[in-house]
Formats: structure tokens, C-alpha cells, sequence
């Protein structure tokens, strides 16, 4: 099953805005896989972060992931990867489509609220980077042939 990695960021959490971002996975009928809640270290934020070092915002985007505790989670399903970026929406939140969570959230790409895996294999590489394999739970929900076609 693919899976995706989540972080609600640090403005998320301040928000108040964890409960919310769980909300809209689970009614899209995504399986939560594994969460922690954690202060992300300078070190994870660079190893995360690794394709944008040397660009204009580098620096501010490291210095708004280590700012204050993110929500960490893995969600899979069929297709996960992309129905995540959708519900997510853009990067920038002014372009985002209305109903999306950093449109309905947000304005300015530098605190835009949640972090989601771009590719299925970027999703494989940010789950291990993220968290130890007995950190996840295999399971079976009693509705998931109800979302799940197969
Ligand atoms: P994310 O990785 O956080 O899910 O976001 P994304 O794929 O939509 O965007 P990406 O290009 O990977 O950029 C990572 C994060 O860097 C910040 N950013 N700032 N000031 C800027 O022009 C700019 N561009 C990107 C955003 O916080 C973005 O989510
Ligand atoms: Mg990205």
C-alpha cells in the first residue's frame, strides 16, 4: 500500500490545527499508519530538507521546521501520495484550490501549515528517514473494503 509521510509544521501546531488535518485524511478514508509528536532536530531538518539546500529560502524554511514541535505521521492507501498532495493543495496557499487545507488555512508559502511526500518514492525514503519500522502499525480497519476496492 502506498504511504505517504505528513507533518502538520510547526505553525499547524500553534494553530491548533492538528485535529483538523487528521480530520480530513481519515474522512478521505486513508489509514493512519503512525504518529509522534516531536521537536524536530537541526539535523532531521537538514537530512528532510537536503534537495532545497543552496536555495533563497533554505535558511528560513530550516529555521520554521526546527522552530517549535511538528506532528509527524505516515498514511497510506491506494494512491495515497497524490490524494494527500491534493487534500494538502499547492505550495503557495494564495494558489491553492478552495477546500484544501493550505488554502482554507493559510497565505504565505513560508508557513504553510503541513508537509506532504511529492512521489511514492519520496514517500519509501521520508517514511525511513522519519520513523523506525517499530514505530508503524500494520492493520486492517473493518471498513477498509468499503474504501478500498481490493
Ligand atoms: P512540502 O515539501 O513542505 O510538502 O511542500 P511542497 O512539496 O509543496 O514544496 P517544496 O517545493 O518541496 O518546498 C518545501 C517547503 O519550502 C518552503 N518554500 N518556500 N519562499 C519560497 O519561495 C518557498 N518555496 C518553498 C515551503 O514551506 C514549502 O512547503
Ligand atoms: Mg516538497
Amino acid at each position: 500500500m502506498e504511504r505517504s509521510l505528513v507533518l502538520v509544521k510547526p505553525d499547524g501546531v500553534q494553530r491548533g490545527l492538528i485535529g483538523e488535518v487528521i480530520a480530513r485524511f481519515e474522512r478521505r478514508g486513508l489509514r493512519l499508519v503512525g504518529a509522534k509528536f516531536m521537536q524536530v532536530s537541526l539535523d532531521l531538518a537538514k537530512q528532510h530538507y537536503a534537495e532545497h539546500e543552496g536555495k533563497p529560502f533554505y535558511d528560513g524554511l530550516i529555521a520554521y521546521i526546527t522552530s517549535a514541535p511538528v506532528m509527524a505521521m505516515v498514511w497510506e492507501g491506494p494512491n495515497a501520495v497524490a490524494a494527500i498532495r491534493q487534500t494538502v493543495g499547492s505550495t503557495k496557499p494564495v494558489e491553492s484550490a478552495p477546500g484544501t487545507i493550505r488554502h482554507d488555512f493559510g497565505l504565505e508559502v513560508g508557513r504553510n501549515l503541513i508537509h506532504a511526500s511529492d512521489k511514492p518514492e519520496t514517500g519509501v525514503r521520508e517514511v525511513e528517514l522519519w520513523f523506525k519500522n517499530d514505530e508503524l502499525v500494520d492493520w486492517t480497519r473493518d471498513v477498509d473494503r468499503w474504501v478500498f476496492e481490493k
